[in-house]
């Protein structure tokens, strides 16, 4: 594929495609052709998106779903396979942000973190790639990681556990697959100017600066369609672990590779940086 793929007849499935990342990957995905099922939580956001798509003259349907449930992604999974033959490109994307100093934080917050951030993606897996495994077809799967699955930062302890792991899955999984058809990518995102914060759960020390927080992504996010773009590369180039903005993400992930204590000193003042605004 050259600059501007070809998605013509494929069928794209993007989960969290109400919001931010997702929603700009659906709509540059129905743009380049592809027919998108745009899965969200928040049936009323997936529904704005997919008639966004159709009155953009792309092809798109709209589903509610918790990534959270695993015979809810198995139904849906079964629904679209039923009303397609096969999906070319998943976006495990759907995920929640967190925040909190860990004497503030509970078992609850560990729970919805992995239940949505881990397991959604999980599931997602279980449901779709066995199917995609027997359409004889090659297909991309595309995880949503984020800079916080390559590099620590303090008061984020859950969120944080459930990206490493969405790379660490999203690598092991590219190892078993790409030679079967399946291509997997981690899209790490660093700080993107979406509702996330907003909407996120905020404990202790984090939810009194939950504003500051909000008005630093704001101010200092990147927009979600340059994620979106690197989703369509990852796709095209088969990346497997792709950092976005490079600006956010390669200097520190270089330097925790070089040394995870390199960038200890950074992870212990994140809180810092957005005080500062
Ligand atoms: N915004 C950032 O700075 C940033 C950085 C790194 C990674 N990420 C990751 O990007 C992904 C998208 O986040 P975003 O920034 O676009 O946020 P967002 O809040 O704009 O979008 C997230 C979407 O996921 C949906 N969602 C939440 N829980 C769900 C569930 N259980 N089932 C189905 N849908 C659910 C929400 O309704 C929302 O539409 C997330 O996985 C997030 O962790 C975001």
């Amino acid at each position: 594929m050259n600059n501007d793929p070809n998605l013509a007849g494929k069928i794209a499935v993007v989960t969290g495609g109400g919001s931010g990342i997702g929603r700009a990957t659906a709509l540059l995905l129905a743009r380049h052709g592809a027919r998108v099922h745009v899965a969200d939580l928040n049936a009323d956001s997936a529904g704005d998106v997919a008639r966004a798509i159709e009155a953009a003259g792309g092809s798109a349907t709209a589903h509610a779903l918790d990534v959270s449930d695993p015979d809810a992604v198995e139904a849906f999974a079964a629904k679209v396979f039923a009303t397609e033959g096969h999906v070319d490109i998943l976006h495990n994307n759907a995920g929640i942000g967190h925040a909190g100093n860990i004497e503030a934080i509970t078992v609850e917050d560990w729970q919805r973190v992995i239940g949505v951030n881990l397991l959604g993606v999980a599931y997602g897996v279980q449901a779709f790639i066995p199917r995609m495994l027997k359409q004889g077809r090659p297909a991309s799967v595309v995880n949503t990681a984020s800079q916080a699955g390559l590099v620590p930062a303090a008061r984020m302890a859950p969120y944080c556990a459930s990206k490493y792991a969405v790379v660490g899955l999203s690598e092991a999984l590219n190892a078993e697959l790409s030679k079967r058809g399946i291509h997997v990518s981690a899209i790490c995102p660093g700080i993107i100017d979406t509702p996330i914060v907003s909407s996120g759960i905020m404990r202790g020390d984090m939810a009194e600066i939950h504003g500051r927080i909000s008005s630093f992504y704001a101010k200092h996010g990147a927009s979600p369609d340059e994620v979106a773009q690197a989703v369509l590369k990852a796709i095209d180039k088969r990346k497997l672990i792709v950092g976005v903005p490079r600006r956010h993400v390669t200097l520190l992930n270089l330097l925790h590779r070089l040394s995870p204590r390199l960038v200890q000193p950074f992870a212990r003042n994140v809180d810092r940086l957005v005080r500062r605004g």
